[in-house]
């Protein structure tokens, strides 16, 4: 049975058939994948194989949350940990090119795959590309640990965003650097979602969000001092 896999907030023309996914070929994806597998990362779906213009990967079993919301400490150094693992199997690839490593673009609990509650494997491989490290971790600070609306108290956000560097392992500087990250991530979204003419909303959001950690940049960097 062919299944339609929605939730992403591309429409992307992704599917399920048993154990697979079937996707529109993505050449770079392909390669990453192909890369993370050879160099013994598990958390990320397997390239299987591609049939003309469709990629099919391993399905991952799990949960996959539909939106955003607070996550646990637990949760969120999982997160990190994961995507620290998944740079390292990038690092000095010809992939990476100039860069550092590989980066997702869009390490998010939208596109990470749950097992017992706990993020195993990160999907949806799309906008990945050769990048600095620390544009995924701000990503993933942002998208796991901070939101305007603070559901989760500022305080708690800023500890769990110190959480985060460190189950990361970054460095000095590197925590010096982050909130930048973030801001800057943030930007580049409003600035693609203006580029695709996404709805009013989506794009108000993101404005929102680096409005916010604009403001209190100052608890988060103390946080991370
Ligand atoms: N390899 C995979 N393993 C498990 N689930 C997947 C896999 N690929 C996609 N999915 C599911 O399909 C949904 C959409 O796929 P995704 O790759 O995130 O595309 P997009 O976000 O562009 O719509 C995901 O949210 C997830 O639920
Ligand atoms: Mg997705």
């Amino acid at each position: 049975m062919i299944e339609r896999l929605t939730g992403g907030r591309l429409a992307s023309g992704v599917f399920r058939s048993g154990n697979e996914v079937h996707r529109p070929r993505s050449d770079f994806a392909a390669s990453v994948l192909t890369l993370l597998e050879s160099r013994g990362f598990r958390g990320a779906p397997r390239f299987l194989r591609r049939t003309g213009e469709t990629d099919v990967l391993s399905f991952v079993p799990g949960h996959v949350p539909p939106r955003f919301r607070p996550w646990s400490d637990a949760q969120v150094g999982a997160a990190a940990l994961l995507l620290r693992e998944m740079h390292d199997a990038t690092r000095g690839s010809d992939l990476a090119g100039r860069f550092d490593v590989v980066c997702h673009h869009d390490p998010g609990p939208n596109n990470a795959v749950f097992q017992h509650d706990v993020p195993v494997a990160f999907i949806d491989f799309d906008e990945a590309a050769p990048g600095s490290h620390l544009e995924d971790v701000g990503y993933l600070a942002w998208t796991w640990s901070i939101s305007s609306r603070q559901a989760m108290p500022l305080d708690h956000q800023a500890r769990q965003v110190r959480l985060i560097a460190d189950a990361y392992g970054l460095d000095v500087s590197e925590r010096h650097a982050l909130v930048d990250c973030v801001l800057e991530r943030q930007s580049r979204n409003v600035r693609f979602w203006t580029s695709r003419a996404a709805p009013a909303d989506r794009i108000e959001w993101s404005r929102r969000e680096h409005a916010f950690v604009h403001l209190h940049r100052d608890v988060f960097d103390r946080e991370l001092a």
